[in-house]
C-alpha cells in the first residue's frame, strides 16, 4: 500500500512540480484552509474508500464556507489544475480525488450541518453530510426522513447528484429526486442557484451529472414523514441450480413487471457464494407485510423469515452494517480493496436469463473470494422512481418498461491481499451475460457504482444514454475547458 502511493507520487512529480507549488501559493494567498501535504489530515483526507485505487492530489482545500470553495475553484482555474468535490469520498473509481493522480480536491467533510425548517419541511444539507447524519437529525427533529441509500458513511454529495437508490427508493424515489435547490460554485468561481425557476438547464444537468459541473455548496432537500413503523423482512430463495435461478427469477420480473409489487414494498436479491435470499423494508407494520407479500410467497415456493418490526432509525440501522450511524467525524475510516460493475436492465428475455444464471452457478459460484449480486427490484409499474418524468432530470432511467433492475456486481479481497488481476475479468464475463442478448435501449449503467475501467466514451454513453447529447451542450456552456474534470467526466460538445 505504502509502496503504491510512493509509486504514483513519483510518476506524477515530474510534470507536476511546478503546478503544485502554484496551486498551493494561489490557496495560501487567497486564505483557503489546506492539509500540509502528508501531514495526519492529508493522508485521512487522501485516503479512498476503495484502496484499490489511491491517487495523490496536487493539493488538499478543507473549505469551511461558500467563500473557500469559490476561491478554491478559482485558483484551480487560474493554475490550470483539474478540480473535484469530494464529500464522502465514497466513489468505486476515487473519482472524489479525481480519479487520477495531480487534482485539487476540495475535502467537503468539514461541511456537513443539516437543518430542518419545521414550517416547510425542507433540509437545507452542507455539501460534506453523510448519510447517516441526515437521517439521524432529520428524524430526530421533525420525524422526516428522503430517501437513499443503505450506508451510513456514504456522502451526499456524490450520493444524491448521481441517483441515489435504498430501501425507500421503489416507495418515495431516489435521493436526486428530493433535491428542490441547490447552490452551485461554477468553473469560473460564480455562486448560482439552481431550482425549478433558476438556471433551470444546470439543475436538470446536476440531477444525474452533479460532478460535471460544479461544486454543489448546499442542498435544499423536500422530506416526507418518516412512517412511525416499517418491517424488515427475509425471502430464502432456493435458487442452487441454474433451472432453479430462470424460474424464480422469470416468476419475480413477471411478477414485478405487471404492477404486482406494493408501493410500500422495497426488496433487493442478495446472492453471494453461499446462499440467495431476499431481502426487503416495508414501510408499515409486520402483519401489512404478511398480507402484502403472501401472494409472492406463493408464486416463489418461498418462507418469509426474520420479519422485524422498527422505528425509522431502526429500518435504517437493520441495513446499515455499521455500528455508528450519526457519523460527522472526518476521521471515518471504513475502506475495501474492491472491484464493482453496475447495471440497469429491462427484464431479461429467457435465453439472457438463462446466460446469466449459467455464469451465476458455473462460475461465480466457484469464486471463492467474498463477491456478492445485488439486484435490486427497481423499476415497474408501482415504483415512485418511473412516476418522475424521463426527460424531469439528467438521471437516465425512469422508463416503467424499460428499467426494472438495478444491479450491483462486486468483488473484493480481504486483508493487505491487493486485488487479483483475473478478478476484472470474472465481472466483466458476468456483465456480458447480460448484455450479449439485449440491445442498448435494454440496459445502462449506474456511475454512483462508476467502473473506472470503462474508456471515457463508453462510460459517458452507458451513464447517461438518451441524455449524453444534452449534458455535454450543457458542459460546453459552463465549462468548456473542464475544470472539473476526471477520467469519465462528460466531454464539452464541440463547439
Ligand atoms: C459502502 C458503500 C455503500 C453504498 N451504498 C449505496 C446505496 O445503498 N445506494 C446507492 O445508490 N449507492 C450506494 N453507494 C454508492 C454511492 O452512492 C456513490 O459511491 C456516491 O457517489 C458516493 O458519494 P460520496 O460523496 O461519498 O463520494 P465522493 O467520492 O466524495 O464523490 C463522488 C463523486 O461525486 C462528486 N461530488 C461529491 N460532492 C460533490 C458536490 N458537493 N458537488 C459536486 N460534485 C460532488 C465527486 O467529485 C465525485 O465525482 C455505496 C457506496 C459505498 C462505498
Ligand atoms: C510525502 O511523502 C512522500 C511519500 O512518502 C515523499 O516521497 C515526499 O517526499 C513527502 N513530501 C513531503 C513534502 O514531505
Ligand atoms: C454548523 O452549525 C454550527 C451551529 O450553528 C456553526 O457554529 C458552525 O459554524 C456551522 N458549520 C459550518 C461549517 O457551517
Ligand atoms: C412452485 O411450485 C409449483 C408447484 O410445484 C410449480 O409449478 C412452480 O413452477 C414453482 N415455482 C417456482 C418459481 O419454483
Ligand atoms: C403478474 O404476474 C404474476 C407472475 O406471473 C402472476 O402470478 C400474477 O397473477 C400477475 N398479476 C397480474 C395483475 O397480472
Ligand atoms: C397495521 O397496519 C395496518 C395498515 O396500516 C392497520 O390497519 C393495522 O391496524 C395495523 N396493525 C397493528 C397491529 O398495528
Ligand atoms: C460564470 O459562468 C456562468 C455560466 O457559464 C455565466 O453565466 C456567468 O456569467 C459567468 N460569470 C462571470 C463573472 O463570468
Amino acid at each position: 500500500m505504502a509502496a503504491v502511493l510512493a509509486a504514483a507520487a513519483a510518476a506524477a512529480s515530474p510534470q507536476s512540480h511546478a503546478e503544485r507549488a502554484a496551486i498551493d501559493d494561489c490557496l495560501q494567498e487567497a486564505r483557503v484552509p489546506v492539509d500540509a501535504r502528508n501531514s495526519t489530515e492529508w493522508k485521512q483526507d487522501a485516503r479512498p474508500f476503495n484502496q484499490r485505487l489511491p491517487y495523490t492530489p496536487a493539493a488538499i482545500a478543507v473549505p469551511t464556507t461558500v467563500g473557500h470553495i469559490q476561491a478554491a475553484v478559482s485558483c484551480a482555474a487560474k493554475v490550470g489544475v483539474k478540480v473535484n468535490a469530494k464529500s464522502g469520498g465514497h466513489s468505486y473509481a476515487s473519482f472524489g480525488l479525481g480519479g487520477e493522480d495531480g487534482h485539487l480536491v476540495v475535502e467537503l467533510d468539514r461541511m456537513y450541518n443539516v437543518t430542518l425548517d419545521p414550517e416547510t419541511n425542507i433540509a437545507t444539507v452542507q455539501p460534506g453530510a453523510r448519510l447517516g447524519h441526515i437521517a439521524t437529525v432529520l428524524y430526530d427533529d421533525g420525524k422526516r426522513a428522503f430517501s437513499h441509500g443503505t450506508c451510513p458513511g456514504v456522502g451526499v454529495g456524490g450520493h444524491s447528484l448521481h441517483g441515489g437508490f435504498g430501501f425507500s427508493s421503489h416507495t418515495h424515489g431516489l435521493a436526486v429526486d428530493w433535491i428542490a435547490s441547490a447552490s452551485v460554485v461554477l468553473a469560473n468561481g460564480s455562486l448560482v442557484t439552481v431550482s425549478e425557476t433558476e438556471n433551470v438547464d444546470l439543475f436538470w444537468a446536476l440531477r444525474g451529472a452533479g460532478s460535471n459541473f460544479g461544486i454543489v455548496t448546499s442542498f435544499r432537500f423536500k422530506t416526507f414523514a418518516a412512517p412511525p413503523t416499517v418491517t424488515s423482512y427475509q425471502i430464502n430463495l432456493p435458487w442452487s441450480t441454474s433451472s432453479a435461478i430462470v424460474k424464480g427469477w422469470g416468476a419475480l420480473q413477471d411478477w414485478l413487471q405487471n404492477g404486482s409489487m406494493p408501493a410500500e414494498m422495497n426488496m433487493r436479491v442478495l446472492g453471494n457464494a453461499y446462499q440467495t435470499q431476499l431481502q426487503g423494508l416495508y414501510h408499515g407494520n409486520a402483519s401489512a407485510l404478511r398480507t402484502a407479500v403472501a401472494p409472492l410467497l406463493t408464486l416463489l415456493n418461498a418462507t418469509l423469515s426474520n420479519v422485524r418490526e422498527h422505528d425509522w432509525m431502526g429500518g435504517f440501522e437493520n441495513y446499515a452494517y455499521s455500528n455508528e450511524i450519526d457519523i460527522t467525524t472526518p476521521s471515518y475510516n471504513a475502506a475495501e480493496t474492491f472491484y464493482a460493475k453496475s447495471l440497469v436492465t429491462s427484464a431479461l428475455p429467457t435465453s439472457v436469463l438463462q446466460n446469466v444464471a449459467d455464469y451465476w452457478t458455473n462460475t461465480a459460484k466457484k469464486v471463492s473470494r467474498a463477491w456478492y449480486i445485488i439486484i435490486d427490484l427497481y423499476g415497474g409499474p408501482t415504483s415512485a422512481i418511473t412516476k418522475v418524468q424521463p426527460d424531469a432530470t439528467s438521471y437516465a432511467y425512469r422508463d416503467p418498461k424499460k428499467h426494472l433492475f438495478l444491479y450491483e456486481l462486486y468483488d473484493r479481497s480481504f486483508g493487505s491481499s491487493s486485488y487479483p488481476t483475473d478478478g476484472f475479468a470474472f465481472l466483466d464475463g458476468w456483465v456480458r451475460a447480460f448484455t450479449d442478448g439485449l440491445d442498448t435501449a435494454q440496459w445502462g449503467m449506474y456511475i454512483n457504482y462508476a467502473d473506472p475501467r470503462l474508456s471515457r466514451t463508453e462510460a459517458q454513453q452507458v451513464y447517461y444514454r438518451q441524455n449524453l447529447a444534452r449534458l455535454q451542450r450543457i458542459k460546453q456552456m459552463v465549462d468548456p475547458t473542464e475544470v472539473f474534470y476526471y477520467p469519465q467526466a462528460v466531454e464539452p460538445a464541440e463547439r
